[in-house]
């Protein structure tokens, strides 16, 4: 399946949305291995950050379809949608792209 992903890029002050379509074999793949995918497919300038990749520590913590979410435990197919925005958490300094203070 063909998932079109929205990420609200760039630093506090001069931020836009970029769009990367990706074809993916198995929805049930999470948001951050999407984010993942496109770094190393097709963008290796875009940041995000992420540790345990288990749902613990939170690093992934960002807004995903318009609720905060960790993007870690976030399936593609807990969406029910092919089209996905993601973005940096709110009332945080952003220092790039999905990466806050
Ligand atoms: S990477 Fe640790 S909670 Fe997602």
């Amino acid at each position: 399946m063909k998932v079109k992903i929205h990420v609200r890029r760039g630093a506090a002050g001069r931020q836009y949305y970029q769009t990367y379509e990706v074809e993916v074999e198995d929805p049930r793949i999470t948001v951050l291995d999407l984010l993942i995918k496109v770094r190393e497919d097709l963008d290796g300038t875009l940041s995000m950050r992420y540790a345990c990749r288990m749902g613990v520590c939170g690093a992934c913590a960002m807004v995903i379809n318009g609720v905060p979410r960790l993007a870690c435990a976030t399936k593609l197919s807990d969406l029910g949608t092919s089209e996905i925005f993601v973005g940096p958490l709110p009332n945080r300094n952003i220092i790039k792209d999905l990466v806050t203070d």
